[in-house]
Formats: C-alpha cells, structure tokens, sequence
C-alpha cells in the first residue's frame, strides 16, 4: 500500500481535540484540497462555510442533537449544496431548470466530494474530524442561523481538530459485500453479513464496556427509525430543491 492508501485506510472518526488551534494557512490549504475535486458539468455546486461564531457553534451542536464536539472542536465546516451561485450568474435566467432531482443530486454529490477532500487533506496535515449529519435534523434553524439563500442547503458539518483520542477503527463490511463484478450478485452475502454482524456486535461492546453489543443489521434500522427526520424533505423542497 502506499503512503495516501495507507492514511485512507487507517481512517477513524475524531471526536476530541487537542487545545490546538489550526492556522488559517492550514485551514486554506484544506479548502483549496477541496476545491480540487470533480464536479458535475463543472458546477462546483457547493459552498463551505467556516463557522466561528461560539454562539452558533452551539446552536448548531444543539440542532445536531447534544454534539459537543461541534463547540469544541477548533475547526468546523458545513458543506452546503448550492445551486443559487449558479441560478444567479447564469445570463439566460430560468428558475425552473435547477429545481428538478438531477440538479439536487448533482450539487449534494458535488457538496460530498467536496467535504471528503477536505476531510483527507486535514488528516494528511495531522489534523482528525468527524461529519456532522445531525445538522439535518432541523435544516429550517440551519439555514436561518447561517444566512442560506434559496436553493442553498447543508449537507453535513465536518469537526476538524489535532486528535485527542485514539478510539480504534471500526470494521468495515467484508470487501466481497461490497464489490461485485459485472452484476449485483448477493450469493454468499447472508454469511458474510451474519460474520460481520459478529464481528462488529464484539467491537461495540469492547468500546462501550458491554453496554452496546449491536449488529450492523440491528443498527441500520433501528438508527433510521430514531432520526427518521420527516420534515427534511419538506425543508428542502421549501429552499427551492426536488420540484420535480
Ligand atoms: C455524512 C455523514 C454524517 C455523519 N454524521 C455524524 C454525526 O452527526 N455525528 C457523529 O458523531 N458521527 C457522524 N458521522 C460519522 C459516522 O458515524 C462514522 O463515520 C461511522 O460510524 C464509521 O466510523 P469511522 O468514521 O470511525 O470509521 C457521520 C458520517 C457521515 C459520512
């Protein structure tokens, strides 16, 4: 493997940070990384914003449902999807044309790639994170608190900070699950899932201390069914996205 195979695969989420700041030229460096990605028809349909503001950072940690490490965490970024830059210097204005599901998708794809290039370039420079989907649970305060215009919307956070944790990582799903060849083929994955189930039921309960000894297969569900965040289709249909 070598060096940035090595650094992806030794990816785990970072939930506690060193009382270090990161620099603003760190900082710049991680967005221009992220600058870089692929985009839909070249639509760099995304925005990154910086949240400072202690006040919104705890507004935000609270939306995201108790999330402490959105407050401490030295730097946080929301990846929003943004089709309004495009809507607003396109000479031939039609509102209509960014407001179908291809276009919603296009920017939330955009948004993601985005943020995953930010998110290995911070760990190349030493720095660790974690996304923040909890935004999502509320993406009317979110966007109220952050000034998002029309056919703006954020897709995660993303906490970034030196580690102060080493947690461990988490195993994946069997490689064979996850990698077919010419066709979707689920032969032999009711055994490979049963394994991992195993497998992943014994890591949350070695970092829990017994208190979790789920299975991928419980959790999948289960996690949906707590968060199943009725209202987010609505709210983003309201900031102009998913028309038709
Ligand atoms: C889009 C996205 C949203 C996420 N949202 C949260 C979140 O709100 N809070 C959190 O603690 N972790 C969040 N995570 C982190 C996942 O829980 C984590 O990546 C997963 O459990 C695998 O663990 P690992 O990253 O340590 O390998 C999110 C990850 C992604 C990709």
């Amino acid at each position: 493997m070598n060096e940035i195979i090595n650094l992806l695969a030794s990816h785990q989420s970072i939930r506690k940070y060193k009382n270090i700041p990161v620099q603003e030229e760190t900082v710049k460096e991680i967005i221009t990384a992220a600058q870089w990605s692929s985009s839909s028809s070249h639509f760099q349909a995304y925005t990154i914003i910086n949240v400072k503001d202690p006040q919104k950072r705890a507004a935000i940690a609270e939306i995201a449902g108790g999330q402490q490490w959105v407050v401490d965490c030295p730097l946080f970024l929301v990846f929003c999807a943004d089709l309004h830059r495009a809507q607003k210097y396109w000479k031939r204005k039609d509102d209509q044309i960014f407001s179908n599901n291809e276009m919603f998708l296009i920017a939330t794809v955009d948004a993601s790639l985005a943020g995953q290039q930010a998110y290995i370039a911070a760990s190349s420079l030493g720095l660790g994170g974690v996304y923040v989907g909890g935004i999502r649970n509320d993406l009317d305060a979110m966007g109220k608190l952050l000034n998002l215009p029309y056919l703006v919307y954020p897709v995660f956070g993303m906490c970034l900070g030196y580690p102060d944790d080493n947690p461990g990582q988490k195993p994946r799903l069997p490689l064979e699950a996850i990698y077919k060849i010419d066709q979707y083929e689920e032969a032999g994955d009711d055994s490979r899932i049963a394994d991992y189930d195993r497998e992943i039921a014994e890591y949350y309960r070695q970092r829990t201390k017994g208190k979790s000894q789920d299975t991928w297969s419980e959790r999948c569900g289960r996690l949906m069914m707590e968060k199943p965040r009725e209202n987010l289709g609505r709210s983003i249909r309201d900031k102009g996205f998913n028309q038709r």
